[in-house]
């Protein structure tokens, strides 16, 4: 598995914020624990790549978001804060090395990669004050094509469906009730959040492995009940960003041909 990362910009302190207050971020801190993350998925088998840094852009430590990428392609989105779209192109010119086929959402459409879920052949695609509902027939286009069902789903009250929804094992989501109307992920298993911890929705699996943030242990006791292996990472700075696990690296396989 490759993930990609990016180093955390300084001037995170100016990131885009939606759901949370402004609070001050230690960016020493921050760049800690980043590179913490960034030790466990290399523990957890990752072959982990850093894109160029851009300390211009305040968001830029959170990879996901530019692009999804599949086994037959990759995605490139358009996200939907202006500031924002200027991470693309380094992303899409990284991602050219491992896929040969770079599809890339067209304006007006807008698309944040954390609002995307894919699980086996569907592909959730949150609709959120940063996705809207113009992108699904692109991300139908550009995925549909290899077999690939395109799900629109509503999420309120959060940043993205990934704040609200995340694989934690196969056929498992970890999911907010409050934020996703989680009937419409059919046969999944669900685990709910703690209702203490209702910021608890996500985790990274990578492997047979769950990186999770240190700051929901209710979560991550109910997590472990159900027999999933747990890596805790400490990512209050960037939480304070409205940054979370999946947000910090774009994980995918590398295949022989590109
Ligand atoms: N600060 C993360 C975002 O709003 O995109």
């Amino acid at each position: 598995m490759i993930a990609l990362t990016r180093p955390v910009s300084p001037s995170i302190v100016r990131c885009e914020l939606t759901h949370l207050a402004r609070e001050s971020i230690d960016f020493g801190l921050a760049v800690g624990q980043h590179g913490e993350y960034e030790s466990v998925l290399a523990d957890l088998g990752c072959d982990v790549r850093r894109l160029p840094a851009e300390p211009d852009l305040p968001d830029s430590v959170f990879v996901e978001d530019a692009a999804i990428v599949l086994d037959e392609c990759a995605i490139i989105t358009r996200p939907g804060a202006q500031s924002r779209r200027p991470e693309t192109p380094s992303v899409a010119a990284a991602l050219e090395a491992y896929r040969s086929l770079l599809h890339r959402i067209e304006e007006p459409g807008t698309l944040d990669g954390g609002d995307l879920l894919t699980v086996g052949r569907t592909i959730y695609a949150g609709l959120s004050s940063r996705s809207d509902a113009g992108v699904i027939e692109q991300l139908r286009f550009a995925a549909g094509r290899y077999g690939y069902r395109v799900k629109p789903v509503a999420v309120s009250r959060c940043l993205h469906l990934k704040s609200a929804a995340t694989r934690v094992g196969p056929g498992t989501l970890l999911v907010n009730r409050r934020w996703v109307d989680a009937s419409l992920f059919g046969e999944m298993e669900l685990i709910d959040v703690d209702p203490a911890e209702p910021m608890a929705a996500n985790a990274l699996l990578v492997g047979g492995s769950v990186v999770y943030p240190a700051a929901f242990p209710l979560t991550r006791e109910r997590l472990e009940k159900r027999g999933i292996l747990v890596r805790t990472v400490d990512l209050t700075e960037l939480a304070k960003a409205e940054g979370a696990a999946t947000c910090c690296s774009l994980i995918f396989r590398e295949l022989s041909g590109g």
